[in-house]
């Protein structure tokens, strides 16, 4: 399957996204776990991204075109993908459009996940998350912690709550979603791609997304 995952922090893209990669070997594409990966791994990307997603505010447009235009050609993509945290603006959406109908590429759906701010605010203060770049699990320390105290699951390594989980931030980034991010609801609903799901229950938004796909 070929689908955007649309979403404020804390909705449940991350989550409802490894779900998905179970079903039939589509990729995930997290342009924030890449990012993460990038600032702890002391790129010139991530040198460029930290200041920005520390803040709680959005990366350049450029910088994200970059990354997905590569991303997007990689042959793991051939099975269908996952976009989890983009497009995360009007100017971005339209690149996707052109660089996906330059690679001959038609999406399946934008898959808008509509969960209550209250829901929102506290996952993102209870949520941690995996530190090893590669594996980046996503737990909750009130609905799914790790079997180990502060130790991931997959992978052993320590986990660990994000920079950008301060209550500044946090507030940040739901104005700049408001801002920036919500419109995209509307572009996809013109493009005729829209499927929005009100539900806080992650299993309730893969249900929806087969039963479309299935329709
Ligand atoms: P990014 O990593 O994309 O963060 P985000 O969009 O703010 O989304 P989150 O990862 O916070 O939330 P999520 O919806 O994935 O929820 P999750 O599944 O983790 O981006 C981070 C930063 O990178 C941005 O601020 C920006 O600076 C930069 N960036 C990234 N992409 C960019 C782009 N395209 N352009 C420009 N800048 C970009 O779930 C949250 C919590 O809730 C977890 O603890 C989870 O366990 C729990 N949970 C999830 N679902 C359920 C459920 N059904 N029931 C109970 N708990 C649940």
């Amino acid at each position: 399957m070929k689908l955007i995952l649309l979403g404020a922090p804390g909705a449940g893209k991350g989550t409802v996204a490894k779900m998905l990669t179970e079903l039939d070997g589509s990729v995930q594409i997290s342009t924030g776990d890449i990012l993460r990966g990038a600032v702890q791994a002391g790129t010139e990307l991530g040198k460029q991204a930290e200041a920005y997603m520390k803040a709680g505010d959005l990366v350049p447009d450029e910088l994200i075109m970059g990354i997905m235009e590569k991303r997007l050609q990689e042959p793991d993509c051939e099975k269908g993908f996952l976009l989890d945290g983009f497009p995360r603006t009007i100017p971005q959406a339209e690149a996707l459009k052109e660089l996906l109908d330059r690679l001959g590429i038609k999406l399946d759906m934008a898959v808008n996940i509509d969960v209550p701010r209250e829901v929102i605010l506290d996952r993102l203060t209870t949520r941690r998350t995996c530190s090893n770049p590669e594996c980046q699990a996503i737990y909750n320390v009130k609905s799914n912690p790790p079997k180990v105290e502060g130790v991931c699951d997959k992978c052993g390594s320590p986990v660990v709550q994000r920079e950008d989980e301060t209550e500044e931030a946090i507030s940040h980034r739901l104005e700049t979603y408001q801002e920036k991010t919500a419109p995209l609801v509307d572009f996809y609903d013109k493009e005729g791609l829209l499927l929005t799901v009100q539900a806080t229950s992650s299993e309730a938004v893969i249900d929806a997304i087969k039963q479309k796909l299935a329709g």
